[in-house]
């Protein structure tokens, strides 16, 4: 279904380059900009991997996995390559052909079931749709042709909530009982150690992999890591060289990957609470906010009426104002629809009233 016309899509994407604000993530400069900065944070001791091995990727890769804990780590062009090749390791480790997956995962919506299609493996879904997942969703699942299980922390689809850390160690048991592998969508894991109050390592604890995403909330140019045992890792370098996701040389991204780890990771906490304060802010505009009382830096607005409708008014108030008030929405249906809103360094660098009052001003319209 086309929610938004074409031409509303093509003059917001002009007003967004030239925006003197933007709420949604992180300033982004032109391309010649972005690779001049970048080119400015190589150091003599950085070379090029080949084929993914030594260089700047191997120094990455080590940095990321005592950043997390965990024993190895593979950085990979996709997290749809991630996920596919780890859940395909664990198929063959525990010889069950069988994934669980929530109804939002990234593999069901977004990746035309490359999981089933492409790698093999068979799909059951558990949990519901506007839920997170909690123990009582596992009752659905045969251990016995169970060989993994993904756990995504924030979910994206329903504003970034997050399980309990209660639930997840009871999830983690469960898992260890049955010989299932529990794997973390940790796209936008760089957000959650405000609401978990615990460091990136406790959390990754929990799961026997992690993939993490270097260009959503790190401002990278595109890029994802697998973190997890050696043997895992191992195994997974084999299927994305397969799969064709080891090409010559991913030094273009492990630079920029690297330049938004040092520049964001830390910046966090600041973006959590100011999502709180801008939230709070907006109670009394005619939207709602999913979920009511944001855990991370990102949330959905849902709003009573046509995305198209919705588009046209934040296209018309930016080529007033100049300014983005949010982003085009990104589902809906006829008379409903809901924009997603990760919070970076375009929102803060404005008092959270500023966004209320001219998102108030654009429904106003
Ligand atoms: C939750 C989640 N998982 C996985 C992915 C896949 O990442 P990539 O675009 O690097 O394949 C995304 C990308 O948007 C995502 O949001």
């Amino acid at each position: 279904m086309t929610l938004i016309s074409d031409l509303l899509k093509t003059r917001f994407d002009e007003l967004h380059a030239h925006a003197k604000a933007a709420i949604h993530r992180h300033q982004q400069l032109d391309m010649a900009d972005e690779l001049k900065l970048l080119s400015q944070s190589i150091t003599s001791n950085d070379s090029r991997d080949s084929y993914g091995r030594g260089g700047i990727i191997s120094d990455f890769e080590q940095q990321l996995s005592q950043l997390f804990s965990t024993q190895s780590c593979l950085f990979l062009p996709t997290g749809t390559l991630a996920q596919c090749a780890a859940l395909k390791c664990y198929s063959q480790l525990t010889g069950r052909s069988y994934v669980g997956l929530h109804p939002t995962s990234h593999l069901l919506l977004h990746e035309h079931r490359a999981i089933e299609q492409l790698w093999g493996l068979n799909v059951a879904e558990m949990g519901t749709y506007n839920q997170v997942l909690t123990i009582d969703d596992f009752g659905k699942l045969d251990p016995a042709t169970t060989a993994a299980i993904i756990i995504e922390t924030p979910m994206r689809e329903i504003g970034g909530q997050l399980p309990s850390w209660s639930d997840l160690t009871t999830i983690k048991a469960w898992c260890k009982e049955h010989g299932i592998k529990l794997h973390l969508d940790g796209a936008r894991i760089w957000q959650t150690t405000e609401f978990y109050q615990r460091p990136l390592a406790e959390i990754a604890s929990l799961f026997d992999s992690i993939y993490v995403s270097f260009y959503k909330d790190l401002g990278g140019i595109s890029g994802a890591a697998l973190l997890g045992s050696d043997k895992l890792i191992d195994q997974a370098r084999v299927w994305a060289r397969r799969a064709g996701g080891n090409p010559i040389t991913l030094y273009p991204e492990v630079i920029a990957a690297r330049a938004g780890l040092n520049k964001y990771l830390s910046a966090m906490p600041q973006f959590v609470d100011y999502t709180r304060q801008l939230c709070d802010a907006l109670r009394c505009a005619p939207l709602s906010i999913v979920p009511a009382n944001p855990q991370v830096a990102m949330f959905h607005l849902h709003f009573d009426m046509s995305a198209q409708d919705l588009a046209a008014r934040i296209v018309s108030y930016a080529q007033h104002t100049g300014i983005i008030v949010l982003p085009l929405p990104r589902s809906g249906s006829k008379q409903t629809c809901v924009c997603e809103i990760s919070i970076g360094d375009r929102a803060v660098v404005h008092q959270p009233n500023y966004w209320a009052e001219h998102i108030q001003a654009c429904l106003a319209q």
